[in-house]
């Protein structure tokens, strides 16, 4: 089976190249390295020893993907490229919406001239705005996302959507990820924020290496066992296998809608404990104002995946630090160490 994999160099991306690799897949790979390097590519080829076909483009060039559609016998297209930092989408909607919006439009036009209809999609539990309920499950509303980034989501759920409405031939995915950490087990391949990371673990890593001097935990007066923001933190190998449940399992048309989470949440104040077992150092941190747009809890009941993918995530908290750890160590710089 032969898959695009758009975004394929980014940190979710290489992680899911690697599975798809293992399994046999054929993996074409087209990112414009906006936020990655070339260099996670060689390292998912050295992890399997497997070659991946790599395209520099931009997924709203059209001649660039109609060139990928032209050499290649696509099966499966999954969709990760796209821009996704919740502050920077507030600042640059504009941005956000062309190449999230129109890059999908792109992408699905070209997918539909060469007749390939089979799409997996990165979604995110940002679609589901303020939680109706916890743990959320596939039922509960979405919509009223608060920046940019969470309607551009929600946005593009709509287009597959009524893609497949108006052709019942497409097989859609939408997989919604909760916080995906943690990096593969080889240190070779992992996140790679550039400047200050935005998220919990990225921002603790460095923290860890010693490039940052404290963590600021964003508010202690929330409603949670220990005051501190809670979420469903998901090992990013358990992610990328949900992908390959997905493209193996689901080949008849359709629209279908999987919550990838663990179902388990954890706090900052756990996060941080768990991270300092890792890494085997005390980690100092402050605690700081509520982030503005941030919710008390958010987790997930993830048992649609388990009946209907056989999937289920299999790593823990521990793991993830461990992992995050080993990479951060082995790569201080990412992928310019
Ligand atoms: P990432 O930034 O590491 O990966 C995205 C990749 O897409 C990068 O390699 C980037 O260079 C590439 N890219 C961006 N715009 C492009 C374009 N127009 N054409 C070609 N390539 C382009 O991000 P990630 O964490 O791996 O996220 C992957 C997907 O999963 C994104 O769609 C993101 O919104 C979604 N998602 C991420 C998270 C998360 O917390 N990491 C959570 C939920 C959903
Ligand atoms: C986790 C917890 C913070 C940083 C974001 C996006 C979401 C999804 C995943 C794409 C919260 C607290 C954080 C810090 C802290 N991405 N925190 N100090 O906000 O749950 O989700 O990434 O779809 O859309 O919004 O993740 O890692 O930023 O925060 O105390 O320096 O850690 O308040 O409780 P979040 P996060």
């Amino acid at each position: 089976m032969e898959i695009l994999v758009t975004g394929g160099a980014g940190y979710i991306g290489s992680h899911t190249c690697v599975e798809l690799l293992e399994k046999g897949c054929d993996v074409v790979v087209v990112d414009n390295f906006d936020n990655s390097s070339p260099r996670s590519i060689e390292r998912v080829e050295q992890i399997t020893g497997k070659k991946v076909s790599l395209y520099k483009a931009d997924v709203r060039d059209r001649a660039a993907m109609d060139k990928v559609f032209t050499e290649h016998a696509i099966d499966y297209v999954i969709h990760f490229a796209g821009l996704k930092a919740v502050g920077e989408s507030c600042v640059k909607p504009l941005e956000y919406y062309d190449n999230n919006l129109y890059g999908t439009l792109v992408l699905l036009e070209t997918m539909r001239a060469h007749g390939c209809k089979k799409i997996v999609f990165s979604s995110s539990a940002t679609v589901y705005g303020t939680p109706e309920r916890l743990p959320l499950d596939e039922t509960c509303r979405t919509g009223g996302t608060t920046n940019p980034y969470g309607t551009s989501k929600y946005f593009q759920e709509i287009m597959l959507r009524d893609l497949y409405a108006a052709d019942s031939e497409w097989t859609v995915v939408l997989l919604r990820y909760f916080n995906p950490v943690g990096a593969h087990e080889s240190g070779l391949i992992g996140e790679d924020p550039q400047g200050i990371p935005n998220n919990l673990t990225p921002f603790i890593a460095k923290v860890a290496i010693g490039e940052l001097k404290e963590i600021g935990v964003f508010g202690n007066d929330y409603d949670t066992p220990d005051g501190t923001g809670v979420r469903d933190y998901i090992h990013v190998v358990d992610l990328a296998k949900g992908h390959v449940a997905a493209i193996e399992k689901l080949n008849k048309p359709g629209v279908y809608t999987y919550n990838l989470g663990t179902g388990v949440g954890y706090s900052v104040l756990d996060v941080i404990r768990a991270f300092e077992k890792a890494c085997g150092k005390k980690l100092p941190y402050v605690i700081k104002p509520r982030r503005a747009g941030d919710i008390a809890a958010c987790y997930a009941d993830a048992s649609k995946a388990e009946r209907e993918l056989g999937w289920k995530a299999e790593l823990g908290i521990d793991d993830m630090c461990a992992s995050l750890w080993k990479w951060q160590s082995k790569n201080p710089k990412g992928y310019k160490s």
